[in-house]
């Protein structure tokens, strides 16, 4: 990833809004007052992993039965994977300021947007300042409610700790590691990582958070393996989706993987192919979260 996309977002969004205030401006003279209408939409970073996407779709069900008769919308804020998707797939996912504009156009008058990312970072702050973007707008929403990522409180940091020890894996004895491997950020919110280290030390001392971008990294998670004397280590990864990053940095083959790198420090590693969202539990926060913005929606 790079610092490119923001970039992108932003001239998406300056044409989107261009051509929103230009259509506007040619229905003023006719439409009158509009009627009432809320949805959702639910933005994920993405993935080009298909059989990721069972993070994605355990979601959509989950808030299509918290919420019926809703219409539920689906953007990925990963302009990288969107266009990824295009080109191998053919497959076009809406970008947020695609899906707002679209939802503007059909009418839409109040919009809940949930960010599906772990942790407040660049993802979650872009998709913000793009909803302010839509706010105000001749004929635009009158009212966009952003929903909290995963992580955000210190209660939801406490909260996805016991889910993630609740739903560790059943073989794991109590002098087995479980590493967690974050996707890491050099925005500040990474400290979320170190945070939640916090919260699951006072559980259980062999539990270890790495990050594959930010800290703590791989070399802090050997570093508390060795220290420990623990042999035998889990690891999942504490993002959303099991995609990419789970499949190359975590359990991928390369010598540079967290895989190869456990091994080579004499710790036999069981990777889980297990994206956050998968987990009942922690698809239940997100759509707390959302319930919790979508109640600020008179
Ligand atoms: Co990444």
């Amino acid at each position: 990833m790079d610092w490119l996309w923001l970039r992108r977002v932003r001239g998406t969004a300056v044409a989107v809004l261009a051509l929103a205030l230009f259509a506007a401006g040619l229905a003023s003279a006719h439409d009158g007052p509009k009627p009432e209408k809320k949805g959702i939409l639910l933005v994920a970073f993405g993935t080009s992993f298909d059989s990721a996407r069972v993070s994605f779709r355990n979601i959509d069900g989950k808030v299509k039965e918290a919420f019926p008769g809703v219409d539920v919308r689906w953007a990925y804020s990963s302009n990288i994977i969107r266009h990824k998707l295009a080109a191998a797939e053919n497959r076009h996912v809406d970008s947020p300021a695609e899906a707002l504009a679209g939802m503007m156009d059909d009418g839409f008058t109040r919009v809940a947007v949930q960010s599906l990312h772990t942790i407040p970072g660049r993802e979650y702050e872009g998709l913000k300042r793009m909803v302010e973007a839509f706010e105000g707008l001749p004929k635009g929403f009158v009212q966009v409610e952003v929903g909290t990522p995963l992580m955000y409180s210190p209660e939801d940091v406490r909260q996805v700790v016991d889910v993630m020890l609740r739903n560790a894996p059943k073989e794991r004895t109590p002098g087995d590691a479980l590493v967690f491997m974050g996707h890491g950020t050099e925005h500040p919110a990474n400290i979320y990582y170190a945070g939640s280290q916090y919260f699951f030390w006072q559980k259980d001392p062999n539990v270890l958070v790495g990050t594959v971008e930010g800290t703590p990294t791989l070399d802090d998670v050997v570093a508390g393996l060795k220290a420990r004397g623990l042999k035998t280590a889990y690891v999942m990864p504490f993002m959303s989706v099991a995609g990419d990053h789970a499949h190359n940095d975590m359990a991928g083959d390369e010598p540079d993987s967290w895989k190869s790198v456990l091994e080579k420090a004499g710790v036999r590693c069981i990777p889980v192919m297990r994206g956050t969202a998968e987990i009942s539990d922690m698809a239940d926060l997100w759509v707390q979260h959302l319930k919790a913005a979508y109640v600020r929606l008179p």
